[in-house]
């Protein structure tokens, strides 16, 4: 039983607990063998008035013998009953009461010392409380809902006299229970956020009585649910204890069900709105109910900390009352900023109404009158800039350049003539990095829902509609408003609203007087200067607003993307008074479902996307990703934008070349020249031949041929769980393919060794690197005895095959094998090479070899589709047998610009070093982590290219590849991106762009730290 419950029980009864059960375990074994028949072991369960034993019976079933308290009246006690076998009825799962011997259910027993109770026995649910339950995702939530709205909907015909009850608990009882009880909260500060509760909302209690009513559970607790890990996550499995089953207001068990849901949330009003859509699409909810809800829910929080204060009183020592009450009272401190008004809206839109009820009459009126407006900034043309997260029109850091592009919005205004141009309204933006737009869960409100109207300083700004000054404040923190002026208006045919006029002049509002009448087309203000306006480019702010949440001065006009439906609904489009003409927007771009149905309609459905809730990603930035929405990721696996998406270099060294030439490697160009000379700079010799090609696979084909051709050999080695490349020639050496989903297997002249894998694999010991080398010597010395000779293919770390480093002396081992028998070896360095392991540029030079061929791909062109194959001269010579190559893209002036961009970052930034440090100090941490998460087997890794690997057990390594998948998308939901990989996708892959700081490092470990402690992944290790 919950503290809440105990606390209520005993709550206006004195102290003690009279008539309480004084039955001991072996009289509960006695009435359970005696009245039921079950043999068990009784174990006592906490109880205040009551008391309740778990029967573990011998056959494996389990009950709970509930023996009530002797005042107990057994017309509640029958209504209890009826209310459990209505919800199993209808399918819902409560306790089960099972019928006794004498076919009863309830059974009246006498105690020699506490006197005459009532028995039952009840099926035992399984699970664990909701309150215990990590994570209390919004889908869980969502389930809660469904739950209490299936159980209220199965009982909503039925009665009982035994329902009817005078209770403390009932919330149309809260201004009572609180007004007697609320003086005993010793805390004054404390004590006066109940007083004001009852002030605000005592009012809502009386407009309960026109509500629906029926029987309800009354007792939606979060000790009261209990939950279970099915194969998505974490379910609602049960509602258990109908002590408080009563007839009361329906919204109600709502209400209940949503307090407890918020506690502990950095959002609680998220948290009732996904319980509270789940409810509704069981039991519609009417907008007076909605009215009531969040008031309903402050209630109840508020007779839950007055009666623990009463409890406390009696109880003085009870420190447990207090940790109980803690997070209620640290719930109503965090109410104490949300605005009941949006709380409201929220709960509205999460049920589909429009969030703010006035909205529609607002927008109406305004659409009717539309042609009355006066002109806020009277101009003759005007154009509309896109500042959104993914718009073309500019460069990254002016997109989040504190002020917004301040010099280049004037140039460009003058550049088209002209006089007026629009910052547009609904628009994702990513300027608002400042503390004041970080919303409470640590991230930032994108969407701008005012309309930006960009004049010179100094420009005059009219009223479009008349009304009276409501506000004018200088809100004048670094980001905000400056100067802003609230005007209310209240029309007479119309709705009450307001309008809003920001990044104004200090003169020009120091006038204007509160009350003051304005007439529409009256000059109002001026722009103001960058220096008062918040620091912003020179413009106006303007927005309408259907009600003013009570605030004064400020209003928001930036809102949260998970919010934006409700502030949209609140603060309606701007241009319904500019009536800027639409054909100057851009055109909305698609939407996410758009463009996931055009995808299956017009690619290959073998084309996959990641994550469960695949990303419409719009925008890069060094090491972060930013979804349409603003939403900002920390990017720890592409390693293709190596030195940072976008970089600024990068781009600059690419645009230059395209605007000047473009074109094949039959012209004398430099650039293909001084390209290839860098690269063969950070080769060792005898790597001195360059061949540009422009995709990963296309290297490894050419290396393949150039190796044939040298060899005279079709036969090649490769390792298992490789992929070298997605055309013909590749698929056949790539076991991960072949060997794979759709694969035909492995043609007669492929020949994969086994992964030299030391964690899972079968040798493990010191000389784990020979002892695997010796399958390779087998595979080379039979085809030997044929008369034949083989090359040798492998990335110099494996990837693919589960972010694996070569044993010592493996590679060694293997190259001589190979070049014993003639053959060659080509190092695949698509993934690894650049720098990313930080000691050395290229892979196989930390496995103490050098490759006859090396291929490089994904990192060369940071984006672009730049590749290349570097071998010997002596290779290079035997290629050459007459026939030409030509590559109509490989090395064309703009790759070749581009790849040298990308070598001159890494150099100048120090890249390849701060993959060392970070990625040692990445690799420490997530060691670290080890000791604390059991399903952690493995950490590997060198620099920024590492690999975890989950595992069930640590003993038989039984491979944890859904929690693996969990893990990744969990994180996401943290802002982190991580991919799973390996034969077994048991190991998460980190790979990310160099420029990834420890910072983030430390971001990551935090986040992995949080969703590994989560019931779901640990319940594979219980
Ligand atoms: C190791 C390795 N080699 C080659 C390739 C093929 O490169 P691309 O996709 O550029 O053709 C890949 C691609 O993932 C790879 O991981």
């Amino acid at each position: 039983m919950s503290e809440i419950n105990s606390i209520k029980n005993s709550a206006g009864r004195g102290s003690g607990t009279p008539g309480r059960p004084k039955l001991n375990v072996a009289d509960a074994e006695a009435v359970v063998r005696s009245e039921y028949g079950i043999e068990g072991v009784a174990s006592p369960l906490p109880s205040d008035r009551d008391q309740n034993f778990v029967i573990q019976a011998s056959d494996g079933s389990r009950y709970v013998l509930k023996i009530s308290n002797s005042d107990a009246n057994r017309a509640h006690l029958e209504a209890q009953e009826q209310a459990m076998i209505l919800g199993e009825t209808a399918n819902i799962s409560v306790p089960r009461v099972i019928s006794g011997a004498s076919d009863q259910s309830l059974i009246e027993y006498l105690h020699p010392e506490s006197g005459q109770h009532f028995l039952r026995l009840v099926s035992f649910l399984e699970g664990e409380p909701m309150a215990r339950a990590n994570p209390r995702t919004a889908r869980l939530l969502n389930d809660l809902g469904q739950f209490i709205g299936k159980l209220d909907h199965a009982l909503v015909l039925f009665d009982h006299e035994g329902a009817h009850r005078d209770l403390i608990w009932d919330l149309r009882n809260a201004g009572d229970t609180i007004r007697t009880y609320v003086e005993r909260i010793a805390d004054r500060r404390k004590r006066q956020i109940v007083i004001n509760i009852l002030e605000r909302y005592e009012d809502s209690v009386t407009k309960l009585e026109a509500l629906p009513h029926q029987v309800i559970h009354s007792d939606v607790n979060d000790y009261n649910v209990v939950v279970q890990l099915g194969d998505d996550g974490l379910r609602i499995s049960g509602l258990l204890d109908f002590g408080d089953l009563s007839y009361s207001v329906r919204i109600a068990e709502l209400a209940v069900a949503c307090a407890y849901s918020m506690l502990t949330k950095t959002d609680p009003v998220a948290a009732a709105c996904a319980v509270t859509a789940g409810y509704q699409s069981v039991i519609p909810l009417s907008e007076d109910e909605l009215n009531v809800l969040y008031p309903l829910i402050c209630l109840r929080l508020s007779v839950s900390v007055c009666m623990s204060a009463y409890q406390k009183e009696i109880e003085p020592d009870n420190d447990y009352l207090t940790i109980n009450e803690k997070p209620v009272w640290e719930l109503l401190e965090k109410l104490t900023d949300v605005s009941p008004k949006l709380a409201e809206f929220r709960l509205r839109n999460a049920c589909g109404l429009d969030p703010f009820p006035g909205s529609r009459a607002l927008v109406d009126w305004l659409g009717s009158h539309q042609t009355e407006f006066a002109e806020i900034i009277p101009h003759d043309s005007c154009m509309v800039f896109d500042f959104s997260v993914g718009s073309t029109e500019w460069a990254p850091d002016e997109l989040m350049k504190p002020g917004l592009a301040r010099e280049e919005i004037g140039s460009r205004m003058r550049a088209a003539g002209a006089d007026l141009a629009i910052g547009r309204y609904d628009e994702p933006r990513l300027v608002y990095t400042g503390d004041q737009f970080e919303t409470p869960s640590g991230d930032q409100r994108t969407i701008h829902i005012g309309l930006d109207l960009f004049q010179i300083e100094g420009t005059t700004v009219h009223a479009p509609v008349g009304g009276t000054v409501h506000s004018v404040r200088d809100n004048d923190s670094p980001g905000d408003y400056g100067p802003t002026l609230i005007l209310c208006h209240e029309p007479e045919d119309g709705p009450v609203f307001y309008t809003l006029y920001g990044h104004l002049s200090k003169s020009s509002i120091r006038e204007l007087v509160v009350g003051e009448n304005i007439n529409a087309g009256e000059k109002v203000a001026e722009l103001g200067s960058m220096d008062e306006n918040g620091g912003w480019a020179p413009h106006l702010h303007f927005q309408i607003i259907g009600d003013l949440l009570d605030s004064d001065g400020n209003f928001p006009g930036v809102a949260a993307r998970e919010e934006r439906e409700v502030w949209k609904s609140l603060c309606p489009d701007p241009n319904l008074i500019c009536d800027i003409p639409i054909e100057q927007f851009p055109l909305p771009e698609m939407s996410r479902d758009d463009i996931m149905s055009s995808r299956s309609l017009l690619l290959g459905p073998s084309l996959k996307l990641s994550y469960a809730n695949p990303l419409h990603i719009v925008r890069g930035f060094m090491q972060h990703l930013y979804d349409t929405d603003g939403r900002r990721y920390l990017d720890c696996v592409n390693n293709v934008q190596h030195v940072g998406h976008s970089n600024p270099r990068v781009v600059e060294a690419g645009a230059l070349q395209l605007r000047t030439l473009a074109t094949n490697t039959r012209y004398l160009h430099e650039n293909v020249v001084r390209f290839a000379d860098r690269l063969t700079g950070t080769l060792p010799e005898p790597l001195s031949v360059v061949f540009f090609v422009n995709s990963g696979s296309e290297a490894n084909d050419l290396a393949l041929r150039i190796a044939r051709a040298h060899t005279n050999t079709e036969h090649m080695i490769v390792i298992e769980g490789s992929y070298h490349g997605n055309i013909s020639s590749l698929i056949d050496l790539s076991h991960y393919k072949y060997a794979g989903a759709g694969g035909s297997g492995a043609p007669p002249t492929t020949h994969a060794a086994m992964v030299p894998d030391t964690y899972t694999g079968i040798h493990k010991s010191e000389d784990a690197g020979e002892r695997y080398s010796y399958e390779v010597v087998e595979i080379a010395s039979k085809l030997n005895d044929r008369g034949e000779s083989t090359n040798f293919m492998a990335e110099s770390a494996l990837s693919c095959g589960g972010q694996i480093l070569f044993p010592e002396g493996y590679l060694v081992s293997v190259y001589d094998t190979i070049r014993a028998q003639g053959g060659v070896c080509i190092a695949d360095e698509v993934q690894v090479g650049m720098g990313r392991i930080g000691s050395h540029f290229w892979g196989f030079q930390a496995e103490g070899v050098i490759p006859d061929i090396v291929t490089i791909g994904k990192p060369v062109g940071n984006g672009h589709p730049l590749a290349a194959v570097i071998t010997t001269r002596e290779l290079a010579d035997s290629f050459s047998n007459g026939m030409e190559y030509f590559n109509t893209f490989g090395g064309n002036p703009v790759s070749c610009a581009i790849g040298l961009a990308v070598l001159d970052e890494i150099e100048e930034k120090g890249l390849q070093t701060q993959a060392l440090e970070v990625g040692s100090y990445f690799l420490k941490k997530l060691r670290d982590l080890v000791s604390r998460h059991e399903i952690i087997g493995d950490v590997r890794g060198r620099g920024l290219f590492i690999g975890i690997e989950f595992v069930r057990d640590r003993e038989t390594l039984e491979p944890a590849h859904t929690e693996a998948t969990y893990i990744v998308n969990r994180i996401l939901e943290k802002g982190v991106l991580l991919a799973t990989d390996g034969p077994l996708n048991n190991v998460i892959k980190i790979k990310p762009p160099l420029v990834f700081n420890k910072e983030n490092v430390d971001h990551v470990i935090s986040s992995l730290d949080e969703v590994l402690a989560e019931d779901v992944v640990r319940a594979v290790i219980q």
